[in-house]
């Protein structure tokens, strides 16, 4: 008897990502295409950090895609990462040996109109001018620990203390919500600075209700007078040795020119290749935005001691 061929992949990756699906899965499709490699994947944006470290021992997955550089060093430090063996072509402040950057994005402001020619630095946040008129989401969310660990990494522990206490008596309303929930805040009169993603601001205005409320918030990239704006970084870092060569493949894919230039262009995020251009939307804003190039390691050292300190002073309650 002779089996008709029916196609199968010869190689499969599995995948957990916390990155959302709209984004990622038109590249994934096209990884499959270019390499035969099938992809699986699991998309959740709770739980994966919990279960990468439950499961390092045999490990389910052999890459993880994360949204933010905290659960990448969450995961590193549980000892559940795969040692890279090659330097990419990303700046180094954007890698480790544990885990690399696939790309950029900054942690800003959104500001009630009176304010949106104003330059502006997170210093700012503790001035008088925003007392009872900032919103955040919660001082814990690792957006805002990461912010918080550069201040520090810039500042010291005492002076983070100070401005950590001073902006809770700033905040408008108990930390709560989403970044783009701040916005809303905004547009309803309850704050006047709010702190988010860069890339919120194009994906509201690609939502008609959402859209309403930019039209009484402006973005600003902080700090662009001075260091630069934070930046946070979605990244990959692999889980299993034995499926090493393939997860490589997929790094070198997702840093490709045409990989980069998709990130860039879908959901304006900042390429981590000096070669590729931001988007034509983020030029319209203004051109060129000043990074911070503390490295992410500082951060990461430092994320033990913003939770204290914002448990200490009880930021969110
Ligand atoms: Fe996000």
């Amino acid at each position: 008897m002779v089996l008709a061929p029916i196609f199968s992949y010869a190689q499969i990756i599995k995948i957990y990502s916390e990155r959302q699906p709209l984004l990622i899965e038109p590249l994934l499709k096209e990884f499959e295409e270019k390499t035969g490699i099938e992809v699986q994947w699991i998309y959740s944006q709770q739980g994966l950090v919990q279960k990468i470290i439950l499961e390092k021992n045999r490990p389910v997955a052999d890459v993880y895609l994360s949204s933010d550089i905290s659960r990448l060093i969450d995961i590193a430090e549980a000892g559940a990462t795969i040692q890279l063996n090659q330097d990419f072509q990303v700046p180094s402040y954007l890698q480790s040996d544990d885990w690399v950057g696939l790309t950029q994005r900054a942690r800003v402001f959104f500001v009630s109109n009176q304010f949106a020619n104003q330059d502006l630095s997170y210093e700012d946040l503790v001035d008088d001018q925003f007392k009872g008129r900032v919103c955040t989401r919660s001082g814990l969310h690792p957006y805002n620990i990461s912010l918080f660990a550069s201040l520090l990494a810039h500042h010291g522990e005492e002076w983070l203390r100070d401005y950590l206490t001073t902006l809770k008596n700033n905040l408008a309303r108990k930390p709560q919500g989403n970044d783009r929930d701040q916005v809303k805040a905004i547009y309803a009169g309850v704050c006047d600075i709010s702190i988010g993603n860069h890339y919120y601001y194009f994906q509201m205005m690609e939502n008609e209700e959402q859209k309403k409320w930019l039209e009484k918030a402006k973005i600003i990239f902080p700090n662009q007078t001075n260091r630069g704006a934070h930046v946070n970084i979605s990244g990959i870092a692999l889980l299993k040795e034995e499926t090493r060569e393939i997860s490589e493949q997929l790094i070198t894919f997702l840093l490709s020119d045409a990989a980069q230039s998709v990130y860039a262009n879908d959901n304006n995020e900042f390429p981590v290749l000096p070669t590729i251009p931001v988007s034509s939307q983020i030029l319209e804003l203004g051109g060129e935005v000043i990074f911070d190039d503390l490295e992410l390691s500082k951060i990461a050292e430092n994320r033990s001691t913003v939770i204290q300190i914002l448990n200490q002073i009880n930021f969110d309650g």
